[in-house]
């Protein structure tokens, strides 16, 4: 079945960004010259997903508008001639549908998700978190939608990452079912790295059996007091079945100061446009 519906969970209040953060969401804060929440519907529009709900809460009024229409905006560029900046205002509002929910306390991962029931229905979805940007040649969250279109079943994308590391993600572990595919029993959410089942770390990709909204209404508030989704996925995987696929990409913690600085210099580096200047600019700056 395809998948046609992403959930974007984008009510945090981005503490680690402050005082950034303070009057502008942190998914509007952007990597170059687009929002980071840009970046991830662009990964669902290119995987063929283009109805988006958003769980969006407070203040957050300036990711609903940058997926609208700027008419007065649009109205100058083309009386200005900037036929190329209307071309890339005009896609941004008609890349994808925009549904809003709005989640309202702060109650974690599982709960935003859950708020989006509604707007999903009876239907496999796909969930990204707004925090990991991943860089690949065919998006990830593509790449898990061929995963679930082969086997019908709920699947998590994963990377591995260095032990001391396992304590800031959902770590799965399992059976290892082909190179790339484990057939997942269990999964933990931030674990300490000496009990840690396994190295597999989810950094936020998801395709989901609408199933997860059953076992989010029973799941009880678990890490930092919060209803967290790997709890619900922990349920899944011992019930319905559950997936992890090793995905093929970079992914930058666009949470994080420095993942951010990363992403930065990696995208413009990308960039045929800015990367002469930015290499002779990161060069210059590694030199002093
Ligand atoms: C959330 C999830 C965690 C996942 C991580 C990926 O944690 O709860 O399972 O691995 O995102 O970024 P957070 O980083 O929001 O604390």
């Amino acid at each position: 079945m395809q998948i046609r519906k992403a959930v974007i969970p984008a009510a945090g209040l981005g503490t680690r960004f402050l005082p950034a953060t303070k009057a502008i969401p942190k998914e509007m804060i952007p990597i170059i010259d687009k929002p980071m929440i840009q970046y991830i519907v662009e990964e669902c529009v290119d995987a063929g997903i283009r109805d988006i709900i958003l769980v969006s809460a407070e203040g957050k009024e300036s990711i609903e508008n940058h997926f609208g229409r700027s008419a007065g905006l649009e109205e100058f560029l083309r009386s200005k001639g900037k036929f190329d900046l209307l071309k890339i205002v005009e896609r941004v509002s008609s890349m994808a549908n925009i549904i809003t929910v709005h989640q309202k306390s702060p109650m974690g991962l599982g709960h935003a998700v859950l708020t989006a029931r509604a707007a999903v229905g009876n239907e496999p979805f796909a969930v990204l978190l707004g925090d990991d940007l991943i860089d690949a040649p065919v998006p990830c969250i593509r790449q898990l939608t061929q995963v679930f279109e082969r086997h019908g079943t709920s699947v998590i994308g994963v990377m591995e990452v260095p032990r001391e590391d396992v304590s800031k993600y959902g770590i799965v572990s399992g059976k290892k079912i082909s190179d790339r595919l484990i057939n997942v029993d269990l999964m933990v959410e931030k674990p300490d790295p000496a009990s840690s089942p396994s190295r597999y770390a989810c950094p936020g990709r998801y395709v989901l059996t609408p199933k997860i909204f059953d076992l989010l209404e029973k799941t009880k508030p678990g890490k930092s007091g919060e209803i967290q989704l790997t709890d619900a996925l922990a349920l899944l995987a011992a019930g319905e079945g559950l997936l992890a696929y090793l995905f093929e990409g970079t992914r930058y913690d666009t949470g994080d100061k420095l993942g951010y600085l990363e992403a930065t210099a990696a995208f413009a580096l990308k960039r045929p446009d800015l990367a002469p200047e930015a290499r002779r600019i990161l060069a210059r700056l590694l030199e002093s």
